[in-house]
């Protein structure tokens, strides 16, 4: 969908967005999940379509309506976004994990209700990490120049925990949110830092999440070739 005041820069490009928070199951009624609410990866899939861009977007778990001109892949786990996001990397150009995908996973699904017993105690919930699809992505590029963006949210130190997170990581950009106890999490502004691979450090001010979104679109365009 053009939007007439913007370049159309991405056009004729794929760009694959997770969105949203990974649900990891311990039965069929409850889950270990996280409070991202998907609204910083929908800006971005909304702006990458305004831009020209086809859009695929692998939601976990957001209540938001579809942006509109976007395939939208709806998954719950971290297993399941691994899956959807290997398929759609294919032939991306560029792939934005924006998702919060949940480290660890229940080591085992119950497949009944968990009951209490009187008397008895709980068993410990025992968990296992979930694979690093970040990571797996960066290292496996499925196209020659396939750029890949990461975000990180972190405290204290936050750009030199973003900087060794770029590293460890292996992608091309990390946008790295500051946060505090009200930050971020579900709100519609957000301000962070850019850090790219290539040693820039592009500061966003607090603003709407379409414009950091806007603003990590730039950052891409400028190295897509
Ligand atoms: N990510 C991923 N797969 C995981 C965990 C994270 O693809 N299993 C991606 C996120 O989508 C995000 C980036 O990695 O783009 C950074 O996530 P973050 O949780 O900050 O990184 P971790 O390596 O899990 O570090 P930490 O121990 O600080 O949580
Ligand atoms: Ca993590």
């Amino acid at each position: 969908l053009a939007r007439g005041d913007l370049a159309q820069d991405l056009a004729g490009r794929h760009v694959v967005v997770s969105a949203g928070g990974t649900r990891e199951p311990l039965d069929p009624v409850r889950f270990l999940g996280n409070r991202s609410s998907g609204k910083q990866g929908y800006a971005l899939a909304a702006t990458a379509a305004a831009r020209g861009a086809r859009v695929t977007l692998l939601s976990a778990n957001a209540e938001l309506p579809d942006p509109a001109g976007v395939e939208v892949v709806r998954v719950s786990t971290a297993l399941q976004l691994r899956d959807a996001a290997l398929k759609a990397v294919v032939d991306a150009d560029v792939v934005v994990m924006a998702a919060a995908v949940a480290d660890f996973r229940p080591a085992e699904y119950v497949t009944g209700k968990i009951k209490k017993v009187d008397g008895v105690d709980p068993a410990p919930v025992a968990l296992v990490r979930n694979p690093d699809i970040l990571a797996e992505i960066s290292a496996h590029r499925a196209r020659p120049g396939q750029l890949v963006v990461g975000f990180a949210a972190e405290t204290d130190d936050v750009l030199a925990n973003g900087r060794a997170k770029l590293a460890r990581k292996g992608c091309d950009l990390l946008v790295v949110n500051e946060v505090g106890d009200s930050k971020a999490f579900g709100l519609d502004t957000n301000a962070a830092v850019v850090l790219a691979a290539d040693g820039a450090e592009v500061h966003i001010p607090d603003g709407p999440k379409e414009n950091l979104a806007d603003a990590v679109w730039d950052q891409v365009a400028a190295r897509l070739r």
